[in-house]
């Protein structure tokens, strides 16, 4: 099958439509990654994502809507909670996990009694799931166990001669994939940081939980109350490291690790920030210290491009946790296997 990259116009959505009534899979834009999108309604497109991506068939998928009109029919209930986070964060970079209605397949939410229903922001991928015409599946669209594609050409990396089209949108504003919100019980939960971040959630609700796996591996018999939370992601092929503590010491160790693997024969790369000074050593941008979202925006692409230059350590600064630099240390972790160096 060959691979057609096309730009966001009224024909290439009207194509993308029709692609998507007919079974097949499109690459969709958002504000947040790429998404592998199919008919949610359609058991047999819905496998062609798991196939696609080789993602395991116990991890459920998000279902995308173009309006808050489009929800009733896939959930069995909104409570008042989750009806507050989507006033004041829909359309944008928000899953909220709602109980699912008997027309979402099992192939979507993976055996589970819920459903996550997201209304993107982005305009385009908006406008794509109106043409359909139809709820749209879509988990990100990188093979399993790879970074999330943030452009058009990363997400053609991993599908070229799997699916008929990608919609080019250009490169995703956050950068990192929506927040998933647990919306079933009285007290909201996160389960995976996002754009919206614990902070925003508190001023509506009051208060807010974030689950305790978004800073921790699973221990040995666990259940994941997100089945996400299992696996291995975002992993470059180069083992990865990260540096947490006062901006000085943390500059200092990463020279110091950088010359020892360098020395053994290694090819590291730092992730680190503007205003830090690496000398000649090669550096990898994370965008300015004092705006997590840059960090956000670029780590996806960071770690993608670590193994394209065949580099063998990547050697991260952490970034605060605050705001959005939530997210970007629950991706940072993951890829790093959560080895965290406190300096
Ligand atoms: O920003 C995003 O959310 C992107 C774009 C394409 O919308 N999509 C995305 O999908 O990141 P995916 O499949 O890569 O990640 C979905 C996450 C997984 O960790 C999955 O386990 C979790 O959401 N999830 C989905 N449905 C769930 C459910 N019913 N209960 C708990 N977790 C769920
Ligand atoms: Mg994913």
């Amino acid at each position: 099958m060959k691979t057609e990259v096309l730009p966001v116009t009224e024909d290439s959505i009207r194509l993308a439509g029709e692609l998507i009534r007919r079974g097949e899979l499109v690459g969709m834009p958002t504000e947040t990654v790429y998404g592998l999108g199919a008919d949610a309604l359609n058991p047999q497109a819905v496998l062609n994502i798991f196939k696609a991506k080789g993602r395991p068939a116990d991890n459920p998928l998000i279902v995308h809507v173009s309006c808050v009109e489009e929800i009733p029919p896939l959930v069995r209930e909104i409570p008042g909670a989750a009806r507050r986070l989507m006033d004041a964060f829909w359309p944008g970079p928000m899953t909220l996990i709602l109980p699912k209605a008997d027309c979402i397949p099992n192939e979507v939410s993976a055996g589970l009694d819920t459903v996550g229903i997201r209304l993107p922001g982005s305009e385009a991928a908006r406008r794509f799931i109106k043409e359909a015409g139809r709820p749209i599946a879509a988990p990100s669209g990188n093979r399993s166990g790879r970074p999330s594609p943030t452009t058009a050409a990363h997400m053609l990396e991993d599908m070229d001669g799997r699916i008929p089209l990608i919609l080019d949108g250009g490169p995703c504003a956050v950068g990192v994939e929506s927040s998933v919100i647990d919306a079933t019980g009285e007290t909201p939960v996160i389960l995976r940081p996002g754009g919206i971040t614990p902070e925003m959630v508190k001023n509506v609700l009051g208060g807010v939980a974030v689950d305790e796996h978004v800073m921790s591996p699973l221990r040995e018999g666990e259940t994941a109350r997100s089945p996400g939370m299992k696996y291995r992601h975002y992993a470059p092929k180069a083992k990865t490291v990260i540096y947490e503590g006062d901006a000085e010491h943390v500059i200092e160790a990463i020279r110091k690790r950088y010359d020892e693997a360098e020395a053994a024969g290694e090819k590291p790369a730092i992730l680190g920030f503007d205003e830090h000074d690496f000398g000649s050593r090669v550096q990898i941008s994370l965008g300015s210290a004092t705006h997590p979202e840059d960090a956000a925006a670029r780590l996806f692409a960071a770690l993608r491009e670590i193994d394209e230059r065949g580099l063998t350590l990547a050697i991260c600064e952490a970034v605060s946790m605050d705001g959005i630099g939530l997210a970007v240390m629950n991706r940072m972790g993951r890829a790093a296997g959560f080895d965290i160096e406190d300096v």
